[in-house]
């Protein structure tokens, strides 16, 4: 199973966004957090700021869409070259539709959850995507502490996307550290949102690398 690190710059220089993501080369992609204060209380950046990073990086951009009616906005964010976009299942109407546009536009298509949201219900849309995102905070804000009671849906996830075969990603966003990356592996995760972790390391490419070896030493203990 390959490990990903997908640092959010949420909690970076958000007036250089292309300068921060030079500082972390050892990332695999780079989640960018979209956020609109009606599906979540707070506002970041939206598409013109996301081309702007698309001109400046040939790095896999993983867009985090935290807005209401998303089946309106996401499209866009593939057309403007983004990788992989993420849709929260609680603000589209149409996640088969939209999966579908997304992937027809040459992204990856990813379903986000949020804590308490269940996984069980959308089991069938899974054969439709390319990632699930399972929140381990309330989504909003970087720097919130990891919640622990997401592992058993974690390991649910893993268990339904091992069962299916493929190459789904399962992704972890928030609280995610060398203090809690161990755990999320072990539960099955295989892709890993760090937002302040990094970027409040001194070194924050060093860090990617060390989060990524705590990540790969934790899933092989999970497959022996
Ligand atoms: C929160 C965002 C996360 C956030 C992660 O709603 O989706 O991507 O930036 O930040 P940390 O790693 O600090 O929890
Ligand atoms: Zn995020």
């Amino acid at each position: 199973m390959g490990i990903r690190i997908t640092p959010s710059i949420l909690n970076a220089n958000l007036a250089d966004l292309n300068g921060e993501i030079a500082r972390i080369p050892s990332c695999d992609a780079v989640h960018l957090d979209v956020m609109d204060n009606r599906f979540v209380p707070n506002l970041t950046f939206g598409l013109p700021v996301v081309e702007s990073v698309r001109a400046g990086t040939d790095k896999m951009l993983d867009i985090h869409l935290m807005i209401a009616e998303v089946d309106r906005w996401a499209p866009g964010y593939a057309e403007a070259g983004a990788e992989s976009v993420t849709f929260h299942i609680e603000a589209s109407d149409a996640p088969v539709k939209l999966a579908r546009e997304l992937r027809a536009l040459g992204a990856r298509a990813s379903m986000g959850l949020r804590p308490a949201t269940p996984i069980e219900p959308y089991e069938d849309l899974l054969g439709e995507l390319d990632m699930v995102l399972l929140m381990t905070v309330e989504p909003g804000f970087g720097g919130q502490a990891f919640l622990d009671m997401v592992l058993p849906k974690i390991r649910r996830t893993r268990a339904l996307l091992d069962a299916r075969g493929g190459d789904l990603w399962l992704q972890v966003d928030g609280g995610v550290s060398l203090e809690t990356i161990g755990r999320c592996a072990e539960a099955g995760a295989d892709t890993f949102v760090a937002g302040s972790a990094v970027f409040r390391a001194d070194d924050p490419d060093a860090m990617v690398r060390t989060l990524a070896e705590a990540a790969a030493g934790a899933a092989g203990t999970r497959a022996g």
